[in-house]
């Protein structure tokens, strides 16, 4: 371990940053199993300043008043969350601005290298710049994503042939730049997203390629520098599954430890089945199995969260395959709730109407918790159920 003396070496390369406009496209998320590339459509621009709406009726036998929220903070917990995109649709913007439901959002896509660095040293934060202001406004968490990911990177750093120094100093310069404009605004960093295959090795990019593991500890060294306040995650997908690959983020968890760096929490991704898809290995594991992978991480010392959750089924759905599927937002929603140190939960969105799954795994879908025309499916009271009795 060549640790702290080498990072600090490193740590006298320079940063840049500057200032200007946009980019967009796809989410962070995925399958357990081979993997396709996730596109999502780009979103208009607008900047719908959603009305704060009532908070919904109470689920039968529901303590009066509980949104998902409310729930989760009378349980003690920090935050429900949901991934957003603005766009001009007052009904979307209705339900993710319902503060009895939400207090966070994750910016779906304006945070990405692509969108904020599309160009070296040329940083554009507008598009990024309008969802801090919107949490800021509303007086919501947001949560920040984000900083170091192999995808959804411009072509100047996949392509660039840097060396390993060189690659460092874009990796500083970027998280300085990013990072360093909303230092104290963001609650939790996404700080390195997705640097494991399935079988819980390292994943091939040019982060991994050029820097070697290395990078892990030095991402989150470069992101406590410039933000002492946000909380710093790892985030991946199918961890939930308690394999070879929830192993492998114990062991980042580990590695960035062993340099002396912070690191505050691991985000399980949680793209999820509620049946066996073509995309999907099979159903969620059941919550036996989803509080033993979350065990594995807090048994390190971190917190847990699931960060972009979503339940997807062989479409079109049916009244029974809704059921299975609030059965698996409860169990989700139960298997946090049962481990003391997972703090919060963030839905991938949260209308059938615009998730990134049909377009992308065709002939599967249905996997929010709010319909296409948005009303409340079944999975809503389930996950509020599972909130509310989870661990109990
Ligand atoms: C937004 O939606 C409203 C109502 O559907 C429509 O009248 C308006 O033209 C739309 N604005 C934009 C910028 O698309
Ligand atoms: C920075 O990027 C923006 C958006 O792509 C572009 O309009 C601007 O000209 C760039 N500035 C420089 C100095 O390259
Ligand atoms: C890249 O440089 C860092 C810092 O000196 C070092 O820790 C790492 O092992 C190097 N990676 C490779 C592949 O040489
Ligand atoms: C949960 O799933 C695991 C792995 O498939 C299985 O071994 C276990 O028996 C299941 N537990 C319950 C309570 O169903
Ligand atoms: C959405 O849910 C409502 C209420 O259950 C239902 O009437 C409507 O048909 C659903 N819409 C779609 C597109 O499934």
């Amino acid at each position: 371990m060549q640790l702290i003396s080498t990072l600090s070496a490193v740590l006298a390369v320079t940063g840049a940053a500057v200032a200007g406009p946009t980019g967009q496209k796809g989410p962070a998320f995925r399958w357990h199993g081979p993997a396709p590339h996730p596109g999502h459509g780009p979103s208009p621009p607008g900047r719908p300043l959603p009305p704060v709406a009532r908070p919904p009726p109470p689920p039968p036998g529901a303590p009066k008043d509980q949104g998902l929220y409310t729930a989760m903070r009378a349980r003690g917990r920090e935050f429900i969350g949901t991934a957003v995109t603005f766009r001009n649709d007052t009904a979307e913007a209705a339900i993710y601005g319902n503060k009895a439901d939400f207090n966070s959002i994750t910016p779906e896509n304006a945070m990405k290298w692509e969108v904020t660095e599309p160009q070296r040293g040329n940083f554009t934060f507008d598009d990024a710049d309008r969802y801090v202001d919107y949490a800021t406004a509303n007086g919501i968490e947001i949560h920040c994503h984000n900083l170091v990911w192999h995808s959804q990177l411009p072509p100047w750093v996949t392509a660039g042939k840097f060396d390993n120094a060189t690659l460092i100093g874009i990796m500083h310069d970027h998280i300085k730049g990013l990072a360093g404009r909303y230092a104290g605004r963001c609650t939790r960093w996404d700080v390195v997203n997705e640097a494991l295959d399935e079988d819980g090795t390292y994943r091939k990019s040019v982060w991994y390629n050029t820097i070697g593991e290395a990078f892990l500890p030095m991402a989150f060294k470069f992101a406590r520098e410039v933000d002492p306040k946000a909380q710093l995650y790892y985030n991946d997908y199918n961890l939930e599954y308690n394999e070879a690959k929830t192993t492998g983020a114990q062991r980042i968890v580990k590695l960035i430890q062993s340099y002396g760096v912070e690191i505050d929490g691991v985000g399980f991704q949680a793209h999820v089945a509620s049946e066996t898809t073509p995309t999907s290995g099979g159903p969620a594991p059941n919550q036996t199995v989803l509080e033993a992978a979350f065990n594995q991480m807090t048994s390190q010392n971190v917190n847990v969260i699931y960060t972009e959750i979503d339940v997807r089924m062989n479409t079109p759905a049916t009244p029974a395959k809704l059921a299975v599927q609030a059965e698996t937002y409860r169990s989700l929603a139960a298997a946090c709730l049962s481990v003391k140190r997972c703090v919060g939960m963030t839905l991938w969105g949260v209308s059938d109407k615009y998730s990134w799954i049909p377009g992308t795994f065709p002939g599967e879908g249905a996997a929010n918790v709010w319909n296409e025309t948005m009303q409340k499916k079944p999975a809503y009271d389930g996950f509020l159920k599972g909130i509310q009795t989870g661990g109990r």
